[in-house]
């Protein structure tokens, strides 16, 4: 188990986007240390919070930015944030049920969540977005 190192191959060419990516790198970060340091239950819960209190953040500014942009597939997008958002949270609630023996696999979870959420759905958007705020 590794942490994350953000790439430039990730960027989605949008600053804000880009930014908020990276938090979300290291919201996930946060949450390996935990898991590597075989961390309390409440730590690991605490920081899940936060990830997933900021996944909802970052899911509406960017529906919030493909709609100002009047980006085709918005809709297709929003569904796969749905989608996203309904894993971690399941995988949140089984934390609280199986407790220590799903952390690892939890781990391996989020970091294949997050870089497909950047590299698979936002690079869709990516070339559309910025050619609008130009
Ligand atoms: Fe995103
Ligand atoms: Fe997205």
């Amino acid at each position: 188990m590794l942490l994350i190192k953000w790439r430039d191959s990730y960027s989605v060419g949008i600053d804000q986007i880009d930014q908020e990516h990276k938090k979300l790198v290291e919201l996930i970060n946060e949450v390996f240390i935990v898991v590597r340091d075989k961390g309390h239950a409440e730590t690991l819960n605490s920081a899940v919070d936060t990830l997933v209190e900021y996944t909802g953040y970052h899911f509406a500014a960017e529906e919030k930015a493909m709609e100002e942009a009047r980006y085709p597939d918005l809709d297709k997008h929003r569904e796969e944030h749905q989608r996203l958002e309904k894993e971690v949270v399941g995988f949140q609630q089984r934390l609280a049920v199986e407790g220590d023996a799903i952390r690892t696999e939890f781990y391996h979870f989020l970091r294949d969540w997050l870089i497909h959420h950047i590299v698979e759905c936002d690079m869709l958007y990516s070339a559309y977005l910025v050619k609008q705020a130009v």
